[in-house]
């Protein structure tokens, strides 16, 4: 069976997306669904490529057993071919993701993260964390580990 793949993206690549990519590999591998997904984040922005995560993120998602080790780099149009997903963190994302695609089978692979958090969250969107305390970073996380879940029992 092809594998389904599925990219990741949100502003600078350093924490919401990687975050995401983490959780959902884990999530996959403690289900032992390792060779059913390629996951993996980018971001619109280019100010980070090649960096780690934030140091901030990397504290936090190991609090929660995840290891950050992801290298930022920029969404490419050709990862509008090769992914079946694209799902951005918030309307900027999707808004840039959307001015990149070009064509409608493209177009109806960009979603919103916020399609797959419980209503109960009270969020649309992952909101950015760069500028907030620790509080900013668990909420992600949170949110996260919420949309991750149910997207993988949505897909699988
Ligand atoms: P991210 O957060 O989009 O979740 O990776 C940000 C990281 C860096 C910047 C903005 C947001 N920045 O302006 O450098």
């Amino acid at each position: 069976m092809e594998k389904k793949k599925i990219l990741f993206v949100c502003l600078g690549n350093i924490c919401r997306s990687p975050a995401a990519e983490g959780i959902m590999k884990s999530l996959i591998e403690s289900r032992g669904l390792n060779d059913k997904f390629v996951i993996d984040s980018a971001g619109t922005g280019r100010w980070h490529i090649g960096q780690l995560p934030d140091k901030r993120m990397r504290i936090h998602a190991s609090r929660r057993g995840i290891t950050l080790d992801h290298k930022c780099r920029q969404v490419t149009s050709s990862d509008f071919e090769y992914f079946d997903m694209i799902i951005g963190m918030d309307s900027m994302n999707i808004e840039d993701l959307r001015d990149m695609a070009s064509s409608p089978e493209e177009l109806a692979k960009i979603h919103s993260m916020g399609e797959f958090l419980d209503i109960a969250s009270r969020y649309d969107h992952i909101p950015d964390p760069y500028y907030e305390g620790a509080e900013g970073f668990e909420l992600v996380l949170d949110l996260l580990e919420n949309g991750c879940s149910n997207l993988l029992k949505q897909i699988s």
